[in-house]
């Protein structure tokens, strides 16, 4: 019998500590998962407070809904935040109640443990699995078919920008070799593919060095999913249903989404961050960041749970 994975929540008390809950709080979380932070953040609110939970997974929301679904003021959503704004919420921002805007919004970026731990979903280059890697497992093409449709330069862009992976040239063409050969199947496939111009040499298991198709992995999972396209305008759009005081956490988990996160707060701070710098537009303040710097976990943390290593948490409180 497999057990389901559990996903120890990244930066627990650090978000508990900076979220500002009143009475009747009203809390969008925007990436549920299996419940860890709502279920603390719960803990912490009175009988009247809501909180609508919403995530793209159907395994991550059952889980959730397993956790906690005997909670009264949990309603969970199946949307990714990209689409939560858009009509067909329009039930579950009613269940919410909050006119004057929300209290607090959490976005915990990236995949969870029970997505990265279970070889079914393909994640994972540690435990052989399909080529999937979706998290919303009823659309969109898995990451075999995405592969199918790429050519030598796109998918070396892709490796290349979602992975900052130098040698995304020689590994895309040791892919779509593998793949025309009609040997690309599983994720253990994809990282021998990576492993056959990025061996990984006993020198670097003995330094005990991130895997080499780290990077490669993570750069398809990005593309597949789609998880930086709409980021900056999810989380704009998530500061627009802050009321005045209210906090919007975001956790990111590399730097590609920590840059976003940074490019969205500059331009909401006032300061003009886009092309055409020449006539600066100054926009009318909205956010800043509590912590400058962002917030890191300790390393009580960093060793209990090694994966929360590269998060970094930042709280964009709207003021206006
Ligand atoms: C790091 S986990 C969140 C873990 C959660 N905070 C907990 O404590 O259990 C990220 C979750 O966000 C979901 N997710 C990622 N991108 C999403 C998107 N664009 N829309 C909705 N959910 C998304 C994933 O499916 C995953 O379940």
């Amino acid at each position: 019998m497999t057990s389901t994975p559990v996903h120890t929540p990244v930066l627990l008390f650090e978000v508990l500590d900076n979220l500002v809950l009143p009475p009747a709080a009203r809390i969008l979380d925007l990436t549920l998962g299996m419940g860890g932070h709502a279920e603390a953040i719960l803990a912490r609110c009175d009988p009247d407070s809501r909180y609508l939970g919403v995530d793209r997974d159907p395994e991550a929301r059952q889980a959730a809904k397993q956790r906690l679904g005997s909670d009264a003021r949990l309603n969970i959503l199946a949307s990714s935040y990209e689409d939560v704004w858009t009509n067909h919420t329009f039930e579950a921002w009613q269940a919410l109640q909050a006119p004057d805007g929300l209290d607090a919004i959490l976005m915990d970026l990236g995949v969870s443990t029970l997505q990265l731990k279970s070889p079914a979903r393909g994640f994972s280059f540690r435990d052989e699995g399909p080529l999937d890697m979706r998290m919303d497992t009823e659309n969109g093409p898995t990451a075999l078919q995405w592969i199918a449709e790429q050519s030598d330069t796109t998918l070396a862009d892709a490796i290349y920008q979602f992975g900052e992976e130098r040698a995304s040239r020689p590994i895309a063409r040791a892919i779509l070799k593998v793949f025309n050969e009609g040997r690309l199947h599983t994720t253990a496939d994809l990282a021998e593919a990576v492993h056959s111009v990025l061996p990984m040499t006993a020198a670097l298991k003995r330094q005990h060095r991130s895997d080499t198709a780290t990077r490669t992995f993570q750069a398809i999972r990005i593309a597949v999913n789609g998880e930086l396209v709409r980021l900056a305008e999810s989380i704009e759009r998530a500061i627009q249903q802050l009321r005045p005081g209210g906090r919007l956490a975001v956790i990111s988990f590399h730097s590609l989404e920590d840059r976003i996160v940074k490019q969205t707060l500059r331009r909401l701070s006032g300061i003009y961050d886009g092309p055409g710098r020449e006539s600066p537009t100054v926009l009318p303040k909205v956010v800043r960041l509590i912590h400058a710097g962002g917030i890191t976990p300790s390393s009580a943390e960093s060793q209990a749970n090694p994966p929360s290593r590269s998060a970094r948490l930042e709280f964009l409180p709207r003021f206006s």
